[in-house]
């Protein structure tokens, strides 16, 4: 793997104007999948291409307890189309007073997958996050000595400082001193947007690694504000300048362990995109690896899109590679403006656009 037809990838070059490409299942290391009518929705969109997703607990209340997260991932089994396979891995979400004996023991007891730390106020639903890493001090230590991973939404959320400063300003200020405090601390820098992560995780040990989305490699800050303003390229951290995406493109495709996928897929209603205050979030599932596809196939290295998709993470997480294989075909698919049941209308990121790849489904 992978396997691709005659006049495909064999040589890597040239990769425009190929056909099918088959590889190992993916899985997605970073997913909200929201709740009750919304979750019914859009889960399928996720279980269509990937085998298993590591799935965000910033519901309302959020997911801080064994409990809650078995609960949460029953209701997202429930959810499915008859006979679809498909395993949700579950997070437990930090708060300033979470018990460290709870995330641990739902680690060792395969509950909990990893936790997330969100800095309170930094994106949708963290308003319960962490207020000062130096309150989960006993929480960091506990799961350094298991090895259960942290998952980091790494933006600081002072309104000093400029929105398009945040993540950087975070590496400086909070990951680095982290990380020389918890050495071994498994950590996944999530949806990385800068040049400046790249580097820290590129430089940093092997337990630190980094998730990409599909917007964050195609659109720049630009994209918010093309003929005026577009809400559905608004997510966090936002989109940076051109240079950063060039950077997360060669990340994305260099074959590094250290680079792979998440998509942050993070649908909103229609509504509450499209209102005077925005929510953050970008519902990418509906066309997500054929999203990575197209960007892979433009920097003409269709054949690390296996290693990023299928592999790098679960060799991250020390889970077995799926079995499986899926296939994408080069063929046009028009992505629908809406999906739409009953009063739920979300729009995906590439609405209307048609890409030059399809996903049969699993
Ligand atoms: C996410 C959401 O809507 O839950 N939004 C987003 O812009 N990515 C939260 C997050 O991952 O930051
Ligand atoms: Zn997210």
């Amino acid at each position: 793997m992978p396997t691709a037809e005659p006049n495909t990838t064999a040589d890597n070059a040239p990769n425009r104007g190929a056909g099918n490409l088959t590889i190992r299942e993916p899985d997605d290391w970073h997913l909200h999948l929201r709740d009750d009518a919304m979750l019914a929705h859009i889960v399928d969109f996720t279980a269509r291409q990937f085998a298993r997703a590591i799935v965000m607990p910033n519901l309302v209340p959020p997911v801080t307890t064994i409990a809650a997260a078995e609960a949460y991932r029953d209701r997202i089994l429930g959810a499915l189309s008859p006979g679809r396979r498909f395993t949700p891995l579950m997070t437990a979400y930090l708060t300033d007073e979470i018990d460290a004996g709870e995330i641990g023991s739902g680690y060792e007891r395969g509950v909990f997958t990893a936790c997330k730390l969100y800095p309170a106020g930094a994106t949708t639903n963290s308003a319960a996050g962490v207020t000062d890493v130096a309150k989960i001090g006993s929480v960091l230590e506990r799961i350094q000595k298991i090895g259960m991973p942290l998952l980091v939404h790494g933006e600081v959320v002072s309104p000093d400082i400029d929105i398009f400063d945040r993540e950087a300003r975070f590496l400086e200020t909070v990951l680095a001193p982290l990380l020389r405090d918890f050495p071994a601390l498994k950590v996944v820098l999530e949806h990385i947007t800068t040049a400046e992560s790249v580097d820290f995780v590129q430089a940093a040990g092997p337990t630190v690694a980094a998730t990409i989305t599909p917007h964050h490699l195609r659109i720049d800050r630009n994209a918010l504000f093309e003929g005026g303003m577009r809400p559905h390229a608004y997510c966090l951290p936002v989109a940076k300048r051109r240079h950063h995406r060039t950077a997360l493109r060669q990340a994305a495709i260099s074959g590094n362990p250290k680079f792979f996928l998440g998509t942050d897929s993070a649908p909103h209603l229609k509504q509450d995109k499209e209102s005077a205050c925005s929510c953050a979030g970008i519902f990418c599932a509906p066309a997500a690896l054929e999203s990575y596809a197209l960007t892979f196939d433009e920097e003409g290295a269709l054949d690390r899109l296996e290693g990023f998709a299928s592999e790098f993470g679960p060799r991250f997480y020390g889970l077995p590679l799926n079995e499986g294989t899926v296939t994408l075909r080069r063929e046009a698919f028009t992505v629908p403006e809406t999906f739409t049941r009953d009063d739920i209308s979300v729009v995906p990121f590439h609405a209307g656009e048609t890409l030059a790849w399809r996903c049969a489904d699993r």
